[in-house]
């Protein structure tokens, strides 16, 4: 888990998306944080310090004479103890005092005093958010390195439609673990990432595809991004999310626009990492209406698909290149000839026919193999952790490479 022993401190300011602060404590202690919630005067008109307290299982301050002697020196131990603050909902007053250096109550002065990271979530009316003076504050923050998440639009509390309610705490989660995990490792530095299955088409209702969720590969975007690498992520279909700070995601249908799509980038980028799951072979010619079942047998020709990673390792100059290998059988072996066969740096050997590993699941189960002969085999992990143990050998083959 991401956010596991972190330390957040949950301020919690005067708006009614207080309620969901509620929501954000307990999202975090699943995901193992240690909660501290904090609030201004008018946040304890919308919930209860109580509720905080409960939930949070810490005892709530709310001002900064101290009902809570457990803290002491409660803005300078709060303020020391956070690996993150995070302002939620931060209404346009608390982004107005902290923009003008403003510390008059126990949420201000911690977050004056922190040297944490400063995670600002506006939620207000739309007409609120978009008032030049706010905007201004929210861009005056930024240059001085606060962050902010965008708020989501849809329907106000106030009773209209428009740009101002607070994103919905799961995303709030996932942004407080990006912004704690991520780390410089290889910032500057561009990442390809392929995911999911490529599909060909029969006919303009059926295709030829494969089993791949995208989850491997969308895995590796994620981990990818948390190294401060630029990530493009490839992928065939699938239903999943894009990841926080992927930067760019481009949707393919077939192997010969998975192809296009990856040498139009190739060039100029410092890593390929092909989780896609590639059909080989496409059918020669697509009918151009369904095919009716008139006939006992239906006799499909095909065609051999290009291997994108094949031609990537032909055109290799400065990339580090992994690649996957789904296998059911002398993994090692077939995994190795690839490697060679492909110029590759590394590749990840996958026994698709085990039960926790390959296909559509949360975990896997691979053994690495590299370019000098050497191997690493893996025990069943969660797909991340995989997904963060191959960043962390491909970027030392990089550092190598460089030093
Ligand atoms: O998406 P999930 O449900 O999470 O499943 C993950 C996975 C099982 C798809 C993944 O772990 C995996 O094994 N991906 C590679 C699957 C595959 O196509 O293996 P392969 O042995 O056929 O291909 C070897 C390598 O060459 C792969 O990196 C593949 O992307 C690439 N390739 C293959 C064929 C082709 N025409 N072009 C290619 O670039």
């Amino acid at each position: 888990m991401l956010l596991e022993n972190k330390h957040v401190v949950l301020a919690v300011t005067g708006g009614i998306a207080a309620f969901k602060a509620a929501s954000i404590t307990s999202l975090l202690r699943k995901q193992g944080a240690e909660v501290k919630c904090i609030m201004t005067a008018h946040a304890t008109e919308f919930i209860t310090p109580l509720t905080l307290r409960e939930i949070s299982g810490n005892p709530v301050a709310t001002s900064l004479f101290g009902e809570t002697p457990e803290f002491n020196v409660e803005h300078i131990s709060l303020a020391r103890w956070a690996d993150i603050v995070v302002v939620a909902p931060a209404t346009a007053n608390i982004i107005g005092k902290i923009a003008n250096g403003i510390a008059d109550d126990l949420v201000s002065t911690v977050i004056m005093a922190t040297q944490a990271p400063i995670l600002l979530v506006p939620a207000m009316n739309s007409n609120m958010y978009a008032n030049e003076i706010v905007q201004a504050n929210l861009q005056r923050l930024s240059q001085y390195g606060y962050l902010s998440m965008e708020p989501d639009s849809g329907y106000l509390a106030c009773g209209i439609e428009g740009k101002g309610r607070m994103p919905e705490p799961v995303d709030i989660i996932k942004e407080i673990e990006f912004q704690l995990s991520r780390t410089t490792r290889f910032t500057g530095k561009k990442v390809i990432v392929t995911a999911g299955g490529t599909r060909e088409p029969l006919d303009p209702v059926r295709f030829l595809g494969n089993h791949s969720s995208g989850r491997m590969g969308f895995a590796i975007a994620k981990a990818a991004a948390l190294t401060g690498a630029e990530v493009i992520l490839i992928t065939g279909a699938t239903n999943l999310e894009t990841p926080r700070g992927v930067s760019k995601r481009i949707d393919v249908t077939t192997t010969r626009e998975m192809k296009d799509a990856v040498d139009q980038l190739y060039d100029d980028c410092d890593m390929v990492i092909k989780a896609a799951a590639v059909a080989d072979y496409r059918v020669s010619c697509p009918a151009k209406n369904k095919i009716k079942k008139t006939d006992d047998r239906l006799e499909l020709k095909l065609e051999k698909n290009p291997d994108i990673l094949h031609s990537l390792g032909e055109r290799k100059h400065k990339q580090i290149l992994v690649g996957f290998a789904a296998e059911t059988t002398n993994i090692v072996e077939y995994g190795m000839a690839k490697l060679q066969k492909k110029n590759l740096d590394m590749l990840v050997a996958n026994d698709v026919s085990v039960e926790g590993a390959g296909f559509r699941g949360e975990t896997n189960i691979a053994t690495l193999l590299f370019a000098d002969g050497t191997q690493e085999a893996l025990p069943k992990m969660d797909k991340f952790e995989l997904a963060t143990i191959i960043m962390e050998r491909a970027i030392s083959i990089w550092e190598k490479r460089h030093a």
